[in-house]
């Protein structure tokens, strides 16, 4: 166990005057109203007009013929595999350097990650190395596709756009379709990303949001899958609903989940929603400042955004080249933290994780290199200027 920063959960109220803390929600607009809507009329289940509104809500901003609220983004990963059929023993490739969710709902299903590096420039699933993989180390039978070194199927591609910036896309559906293979986005952390104009959610097979306290909307906890193919609508509401296939007499044809959003959360999504552009404006003017104070900063590298992405910039972060800058990531970190100011270096990657280690990884060392040196920064939607330049001039004080 490493040294503990001051205990802090994502939507907790900073427990000390002057503390900026990295990510908190902002409640505004209708959420008061919508709740005790749901408190004066009694819909506070997993049922309600709010859950219909909330799926209308998130598959018309995505631009998707449907959407499925689930009680969480792992949940809605889960439920999202399962839908796609993958099966105990398939093989499914996910980016080594994410938070750990998606990787444990591929173990959900009994299947088995592949691990891919992130690319160097805009450090999201590596496409080149996904279709290295694939057409060299797989065999085509011109039905199925199999790892050469495993002998499992390989069924499904899992690319998490990480902090908010989109994955190259193109490619990697390409090579899904060559394959067959099912796409699923892990869209969790990247509500209102865009790639060549179309959002990040709704550009594979499904994809999925999570409403977590630290994500860019919240609903406390909270989920979604949006996708084109009513029929895996219809399947993720069965799964999501306990499989019941009559629900007067409780049959059940399925091993199902009790993975349903409440209607009091769907509520609070609803009001988020409706404020959810002035949020994005805010995320990106905050990312812009810091742009503009570190570019001359002798060691720090920016999150470049690419020519064909639009970020949400969930969450700001850069690159700490200790030899230039004169400090490392973690010194950053700590000496922040003595400031009241949270900072937080990136996830471990998974092929570095104990949890993971079994699992093949592809490259992994420019993850490796984006753990080491990445610090993300303050970057609620609600951050002042005062605070924000606070942080400007912690991380500039070093520039001599
Ligand atoms: C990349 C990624 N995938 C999945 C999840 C899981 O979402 P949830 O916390 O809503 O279960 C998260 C975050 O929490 C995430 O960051």
């Amino acid at each position: 166990m490493g040294q503990k920063l001051a205990a802090y959960e994502p939507g907790a109220v900073p427990q000390k005057q002057g503390f900026i803390p990295l990510s908190v929600p902002e409640i505004n607009g209708k959420a008061w109203e919508y709740v005790k809507e749901c408190l004066d009329t009694n819909w506070v289940s997993s049922a309600g007009p709010f859950v219909d509104r909330f799926e209308q809500m998130c598959a018309d901003y995505a631009g998707a013929e449907h959407a499925t609220a689930i009680v969480n983004g792992t949940a809605a990963l889960h439920t999202a595999l399962l839908v796609a059929g993958v099966a105990p023993d398939d093989e499914v490739l996910v980016s080594t350097l994410t938070f750990i969710a998606p990787v444990n709902t591929i173990r959900y299903v009994g299947a088995w990650p592949v691990l891919v590096d992130a690319e160097p420039n805009h450090w999201q699933m590596d496409p080149q190395r996904v279709a290295d993989f694939l057409d060299h180390k797989c065999t085509w039978d011109g039905n199925e596709l199999r790892n050469k070194s495993t002998g499992r199927r390989v069924k499904c591609i899992l690319p998490v756009h990480i902090l908010g910036h989109p994955c190259d896309m193109d490619p990697l559906l390409a090579v899904g379709r060559k394959y067959n293979l099912t796409v699923i986005e892990d869209a969790t952390e990247s509500l209102g990303s865009e790639y060549k104009g179309r959002k990040c959610g709704h550009l594979a097979d499904q994809g999925c949001y999570s409403f977590n306290g630290n994500k860019i909307i919240t609903t406390g906890g909270g989920g979604m899958i949006v996708t084109d193919k009513a029929q895996w609508a219809e399947k993720a509401k069965y799964l999501s609903t306990q499989a019941k296939d009559d629900p007067i007499e409780y049959v059940h044809n399925e091993i199902g989940y009790n993975y349903r959003l409440t209607n009091i959360q769907a509520a609070l999504g609803c009001a988020q929603m409706e404020t959810f552009a002035d949020t994005l404006a805010k995320k990106r003017a905050i990312a812009e400042r810091y742009d503009a104070a570190f570019r001359d900063v002798p060691g720090i590298s920016l999150m470049r955004e690419a020519a064909w992405a639009r970020s949400n910039f969930w969450m700001y972060t850069i690159l700490i080249d200790q030899e230039a800058y004169g400090e490392d990531s973690r010194a950053v970190l700590w000496r922040l933290a003595k400031e009241d100011i949270q900072a937080r270096p990136l996830w471990q990657p998974m092929h570095q994780s104990p949890a993971c280690r079994t699992y093949q990884v592809l490259g992994g060392e420019v993850a490796d290199r984006l753990h080491r040196d990445g610090l993300t920064l303050p970057c609620s939607a609600g951050l002042t200027v005062d605070d924000q330049t606070r942080v400007i001039n912690a991380i500039r004080s070093r520039v001599r």
